[in-house]
């Protein structure tokens, strides 16, 4: 009897102590800034279902760019209801040789591969690349904050959709935090190893100065 009193009152606590929300959701209200546990919430009483419904991922992104890539993001900032939800969405479409140049963010993602052949890898913090050629209906785990890409090596264009555990997962490109801002060349050359001449083609290719 005791014992099941102890059980009990475990399983009590347990479920208080994991019951930390006092909302059921909290749609971004842009009005206010951001902090570390997000937006502000919208007045429940304004929103509709339309609130929680996003459509732009029916259609690829602009794919005119140097990587021959398409991305529509379904972050906080653009489908505000993900606020405080911890997880977003982004269609990737690759055109043939399309890339999703290296990068990182501060959330686990899940790939899940819809139309074409692509390599997808990861570098682990011992330096190991963990890649391999996913197919349709294939998905892959990029762990959060390591260095991963995509890159199309198939004759057709291909479609994913990726899935991340934050609202806001602050997306950093490689060879944009070197090359499309005005860190010096002579330091990015000390940095990196690259030939200068390459450092400066980098920034001609990515808008940088300096
Ligand atoms: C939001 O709803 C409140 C009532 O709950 C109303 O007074 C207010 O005008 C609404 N605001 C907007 C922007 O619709
Ligand atoms: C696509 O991106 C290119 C390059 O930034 C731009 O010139 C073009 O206007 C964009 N197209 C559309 C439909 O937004």
């Amino acid at each position: 009897m005791d014992s099941l009193k102890i059980i009990l009152s475990f399983t009590l606590l347990v479920s208080l102590s994991s019951a930390t929300s006092v909302v059921d959701f909290c749609v971004a209200d842009f009005r206010f800034p951001v902090t570390p546990a997000g937006y502000s919430c919208k007045n429940p009483a304004n929103l509709t279902v339309d609130d929680f419904v996003f459509s732009s991922l029916s259609v690829p992104g602009n794919m005119s760019n140097i990587f021959n890539l398409g991305v529509v993001p379904a972050f906080d900032v653009t489908f505000p209801a993900l606020n405080g939800l911890g997880l977003s969405m982004v269609r990737l479409d690759l055109g043939v040789g399309g890339v999703v140049p290296i990068h990182s963010h501060r959330a686990s993602e899940l790939i899940l591969v819809i139309e074409g052949t692509i390599i997808a890898g990861f570098i682990g913090s011992d330096n190991t690349p963990y890649y391999k050629t996913l197919n349709k209906g294939d998905i892959m785990i990029f762990p959060a904050s390591l260095l991963h890409f995509q890159v199309n090596n198939g004759n057709s264009p291909a479609l994913a959709f990726v899935s991340l555990n934050s609202a806001s997962p602050g997306f950093q490109t490689t060879t944009f935090a070197l090359a499309s801002n005005d860190l010096p060349t002579d330091v990015i050359q000390k940095i990196t190893l690259l030939d200068t001449t390459q450092v400066r083609k980098l920034k001609t290719v990515f808008g940088g100065t300096n």
